[in-house]
């Protein structure tokens, strides 16, 4: 019997809602070097470059609408008889806006701004720059809420115990290739789980999977949805 059920989203679930992925043949990381725009060193060298990267895509997601995919999952949530979590790298907001609330954002978000002096945490302005003031010490210290390279995803404890209970574990629109992500199907299926990719493609981790659907997510991930709800688990 299915209680827990843990997912885990990636770029490929907004695919369709007209954000980029990141290393998909055009990609984010083809486009702007990843040294550059996503690591504390490049921030440290030029935090204009940074904030204007990320004002772009801040404005990209504003723009863009949940699709299918969301949608269901957020359908998941509201009619599945036990616990439904999402954790996500994603740093849009399209999971919230498609009505689903039980939701980790371990990448960060990009409704967000942090002081990197003194790590307050607030709502952002669609645009920061270099000299924006941080609300609490003032310093004009703002970076993007945005975990980058090499530092400490979010909520890995919390994280860590949903892996840990869950009876079913999916991964959605993810290419596995970035830890500690890419290893949540190795350690839900040491604890038991059952594990599915629904993927465009088998991705770089597919054969740790016991399953896996391949298509766009809006189609494979609402097929998926209807046959648990129906199956009334
Ligand atoms: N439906 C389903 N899957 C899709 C779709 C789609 N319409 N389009 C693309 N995909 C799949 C691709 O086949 C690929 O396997 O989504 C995956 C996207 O992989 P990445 O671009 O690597 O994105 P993601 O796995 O989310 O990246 C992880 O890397 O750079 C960091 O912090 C960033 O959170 C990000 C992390």
């Amino acid at each position: 019997m299915v209680e827990n059920i843990v997912i885990l989203t990636g770029a490929g679930i907004s695919a369709e809602s007209g954000l980029g992925t990141f290393r998909d043949a055009g990609g984010l990381w083809e486009q702007y070097p990843l040294e550059q725009v996503a690591t504390p060193e490049g921030f440290a060298r030029n935090p204009a470059l940074v904030h204007d990267f990320y004002n772009a895509r801040r404005k990209n997601c504003a723009e863009a609408e949940p699709n299918p995919a969301h949608f269901a999952l957020a359908d998941l949530e509201r009619n599945f008889k036990g616990s439904v979590l999402i954790v996500t790298q994603n740093v849009d907001d399209l999971h919230e806006r498609a009505g689903s609330q039980n939701i980790l954002h371990m990448h960060g978000e990009m409704g967000k701004a942090k002081c990197h002096i003194c790590d307050y945490h607030w709502h952002s302005p669609p645009e920061l720059f270099a000299k924006t003031p941080c609300p609490s010490c003032t310093k004009p210290a703002t970076r993007p809420d945005i975990v980058w390279f090499g530092e400490m995803p979010y909520h890995m404890v919390k994280i860590e115990l949903y892996l840990q209970d869950a009876d079913l574990f999916v991964s959605i629109g993810t290419s596995g290739n970035v830890y500690p992500a890419a290893g949540f199907v190795q350690q839900a299926r040491l604890a038991g789980a059952q594990t599915l990719e629904l993927n465009l493609e088998p991705s770089q981790g597919a054969s740790n999977f016991h399953a896996a659907r391949n298509g766009p997510a809006s189609e494979v991930v609402p097929q998926w949805v209807g046959e648990i709800i129906r199956a009334g688990l």
